[in-house]
């Protein structure tokens, strides 16, 4: 016993919390999805002045964060969002409408994506991510209360961030939630080869947006930032980010308009400083991550445990790389069935997907069972139990244990 490190004596637990891993876990189950249970919420929170007065910091933090998540997370909840009443100036769309094209080319310089295209789920998000998010789409669904007491509401929104963060999506979705269609901007019909041609094509999409109740979505928006990397049209350029700069300003009292990038460091600072609203989407953190590996899970049953070591083994991996994690994971249960076995899934996809999973996981997963298990024991995101340790390698307690042990005593013996 006085062999074991500082860190794996700090994880004895009481008597008392020895049953914290399965109350932690049965708060998850309860405050996940969309529209979690208020009462739920109601008694989680008494949970956690429980354990804060008792000292339990460590255990009122994990439940106070499962909270927070699932609070901002409630804001999201369809039946929270009024409709909206469309009071937005303009024209309804329809699928009849004549949609806009280069006059050169032919090609179409919008696509309409209409409610039944767009998502109906919300991307999941870290809580002050959410937050903005619903704060902002509150704004937009009492954009008539505002306007009656001469309050502009924000009509522009800029999203940045890496790719795959649910940039475009949570874009649909905010489209959906308001009942409105998208103007999607199409940048390679936009951006034409002929001379003066950029500048009327982009007229011509505000054009048409102006006209319509619609969300104007202008999806990797950089791609017009790169036309004025070209020293050759300098002329051009100026013209392209003039006529953009003018266009935004002429849509200012008329509509919604959502730029998306991520290259923020490419878009020239007016056309930055022409949206409202500044959002960025960062990678998620760990307990985010949680939620969109049980997410892209299903319907496979996954235990609380397997949830928080994909969302170790994805540290610093945007949602959508989750999502092929979780997909290949859903694979493997699918392929092998009864002889499925999470960690060897795991450890498998951490190889098949060695451009995605940082490379400390993977060497960590590289280690044999008694070395990993101790690594992950003393891992504080993982919080792990010596009973979740032994479901994960299929092995009893006794030799879980056992590993512990001889793994501090050899590292003791090591420093000596
Ligand atoms: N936060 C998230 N929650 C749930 N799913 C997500 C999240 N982020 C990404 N995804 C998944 O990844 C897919 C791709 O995301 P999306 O296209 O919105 O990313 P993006 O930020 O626009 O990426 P890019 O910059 O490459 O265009 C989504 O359709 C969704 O399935
Ligand atoms: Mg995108």
């Amino acid at each position: 016993m006085q062999l074991m490190s500082d860190h794996v004596q700090s994880r004895r637990r009481t008597a008392q919390d020895h049953h914290f891993p399965i109350i932690r876990s049965l708060c998850r189950t309860a405050l996940a999805g969309s529209a979690p249970n208020e009462a739920v919420q109601q008694q989680v929170r008494r949970l956690v002045e429980s354990y804060a007065g008792e000292g339990a910091t460590h255990e009122a933090n994990t439940l106070r964060q499962l909270l927070e998540q699932s609070e901002a997370q409630s804001a999201f909840a369809p039946s929270r969002l009024v409709r909206s009443r469309q009071p937005l100036p303009g024209e309804e769309l329809t699928p009849k409408t004549p949609l806009p094209v280069d006059r050169e080319t032919a090609t179409r310089l919008v696509d309409v994506l209409f409610h039944e295209q767009l998502p109906s789920r919300a991307p999941l998000f870290d809580v002050d991510v959410q937050g903005g998010v619903a704060a902002l789409i509150n704004e937009w669904v009492h954009w008539d209360a505002l306007k009656s007491m001469a309050i502009h509401p924000t009509h522009s929104c800029l999203i940045y961030g890496a790719p795959g963060t649910g940039k475009t999506r949570l874009a649909l979705w905010m489209a959906a939630q308001l009942g409105l269609p998208v103007v999607l901007a199409r940048l390679d019909g936009l951006v034409s080869s002929f001379l003066g041609t950029t500048s009327r094509n982009i007229g011509a999409l505000f054009q048409f947006a102006n006209r319509y109740r619609c969300v104007l979505l202008l999806d990797e928006f950089d791609a017009l930032a790169k036309v004025r990397d070209d020293p050759q049209e300098v002329g051009e350029i100026k013209r392209v980010v003039n006529t953009l700069l003018q266009s935004l300003d002429s849509r200012h009292e008329l509509g919604i308009t959502i730029g998306i990038t991520n290259h923020d460091q490419l878009l020239d600072a007016a056309v930055w400083r022409r949206f409202d609203i500044q959002l960025n989407l960062p990678r998620p953190r760990f307990e985010t991550r949680v939620q969109i590996a049980r997410y892209y899970l299903q319907p496979l049953a996954t235990t609380d445990m397997q949830l928080r070591l994909i969302a170790w083994l994805a540290e610093g991996l945007s949602g959508a790389e989750i999502e092929t994690l979780a997909r290949s994971i859903k694979k493997s249960a699918a392929i092998e069935g009864e002889h499925f076995d999470f960690l060897e899934s795991v450890r498998q996809l951490s190889t098949l997907h060695g451009g995605r999973v940082p490379a400390v996981r993977r060497e960590a997963l590289r280690q044999d069972n008694s070395d990993l298990a101790a690594m992950l024991y003393e891992d504080e995101s993982l919080d792990l139990e010596q009973k979740e340790l032994a479901q994960l390698f299929g092995r009893d307690p006794g030799t879980i244990s056992r590993w512990l042990r001889d793994r501090s005593s050899t590292r003791t013996r090591g420093t000596n």
